[in-house]
């Protein structure tokens, strides 16, 4: 197992570039089964969710190919419906292949997507929307089995705006038949991306990005090259360790407007931010207040990809800070290895309440998921001494090149076999 190395107390300063956001291109993998023509996804990450996907794809016939840093999906031979276990485990991501699977060959089967570190992560509102859908769900010996050679358009509510269950629907309602309306549909912008790219392969489906989505059934899909949108979660990530760190950083090729709920609780707060069309700038403070309250919400509410960050964030500041994770129910794994660099944090249910110290110090910490994991590496950025962060590749889920980029801002930090 590797880890990272980091020396803390080095001010980052420079300019670093996103890459395309991870929770889009996995749902326009998934997509992109639903023609038989060529999809070309653009400047494609190489990090290990994407190559997971991919791998996935791959196991049920799909032929792809990496052409300088683009993706290229053939999907015209489909030589199988099942999502493999193991490989169904691995991400959670898998589950939105249900859904184009569904549309192209009117049947699926899978097994339960694992839970994780952050929570249950159940998919009873993926189910619940397929049914209405009249896909036949039946579940025997662990796997599930969609038999969609009935399906239809109709009126879905979700219960909650998940993410996946919609990226799930849309996939699922696209080449059936009818009219669906989705009501309380989520709003992020990973699902405004891929209904423009379901738009460019002839699907007709509107109200994207609001929460209420309509799609009307096409026959037939054609093909398309697109490209995803920036990562708002990696940029977020960037101009937090600008932050605290107290330094000067510039995050580029990135969309600002998709960051507003960070923007807004760190600016004037931990940094000066000046925000561009596609570039951010912080001037982190020596010394920064904190910002009292986190609640995360669905978008464009405060996005629980950015709590563990920002949490690590709030162990510095000037004040005391709650955090409370209203998107899952263990997603404070971070904590118990935030107090092993002397952080002063309360957990009580979904809230963390944390009394800003004067600074931290290095520990031997431990990755639990990816975003616990670049919140570690934050803090170790801020501590003094030396900060060891174990089981890094939970931080190569989501992160390609995670400590090159952070050396290129002047951080001290080292990947090295544990
Ligand atoms: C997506 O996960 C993202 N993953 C997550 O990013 C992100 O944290 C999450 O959306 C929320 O923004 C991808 O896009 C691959 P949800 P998803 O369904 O779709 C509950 C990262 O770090 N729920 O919106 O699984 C669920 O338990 C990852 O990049 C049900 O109860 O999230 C959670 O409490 C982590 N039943 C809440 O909804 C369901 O059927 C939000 O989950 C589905 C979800």
């Amino acid at each position: 197992m590797e880890k990272f190395l980091i020396e803390g107390g080095h001010k980052l300063n420079g300019e670093v570039s996103v890459c395309k956001a991870k929770n889009c291109v996995l749902a326009l993998l998934a997509a992109s089964v639903l023609t038989d023509e060529l999809v070309i996804i653009k400047d494609c990450p190489k990090i290990a969710d994407v190559v997971s996907m991919i791998n996935i794809l791959e196991s049920i016939g799909v032929k792809t190919k990496w052409v300088d840093g683009d993706i290229h999906i053939d999907s015209s031979n489909i030589t199988d419906h099942e999502i493999p276990e193991t490989l169904a485990k691995e991400i959670r991501s898998s589950i939105f292949l249900v859904g184009s699977i569904l549309g192209r060959i009117k049947h699926a089967k899978s097994v339960f997507p694992g839970g994780c570190e952050i929570g249950l992560r159940p998919i009873d509102l993926h189910l619940k929307g397929l049914k209405d859908l009249n896909v036949i769900v039946t579940e025997e010996g662990g796997y599930i089995y969609f038999d969609g050679k009935n399906a239809r358009g109709n009126n879905i509510h979700l219960d909650f705006p998940s993410v996946g269950a919609t990226e799930n629907i849309i996939m699922a309602a696209v080449l059936t038949n009818g009219v669906t309306v989705l009501t309380n549909a989520a709003k992020e912008p990973e699902i405004v991306a891929l209904a423009d790219f379901l738009q460019v392969m002839g699907a007709k489906i509107g109200g994207a990005g609001s929460s209420t989505i309509i799609i009307e059934g096409v026959k037939k899909l054609n093909g398309a090259v697109f490209t995803p949108i920036p990562d708002r979660i990696s940029a977020g990530t960037f101009l937090l360790a600008g932050a605290i760190t107290g330094g000067e950083v510039c995050v580029k090729n990135c969309c600002p407007k998709h960051m507003s709920a960070l923007i807004s609780k760190i600016d004037g707060v931990a940094g000066d931010i000046k925000a561009y069309r596609n570039e951010i700038y912080i001037k982190g403070y020596k010394k920064h207040k904190s910002v009292n309250l986190i609640e995360t919400q669905p978008y464009p509410g405060f996005p629980t990809d950015l709590q563990a960050q920002i949490t690590a964030l709030e162990c510095v500041a000037d004040g005391t800070s709650i955090v409370v994770e209203n998107m899952f129910e263990t997603r404070f794994k971070h904590v118990t290895e935030l107090l092993k660099m002397g952080a002063d944090i309360t957990v009580r249910d979904r809230a963390a309440i944390i009394r800003g110290v004067k600074n931290l110090h290095g520990a031997q910490v431990s990755a639990s998921d990816l975003r616990a994991g670049a919140a570690l590496v934050l803090a170790g950025l801020k501590a003094e001494g030396v900060t060891e962060v174990i089981n890094v590749k939970q931080i190569d889920r989501g992160y390609y090149n995670f400590e090159e980029r952070l050396r290129s801002l002047g951080a001290s930090i080292k990947r090295v076999d544990n």
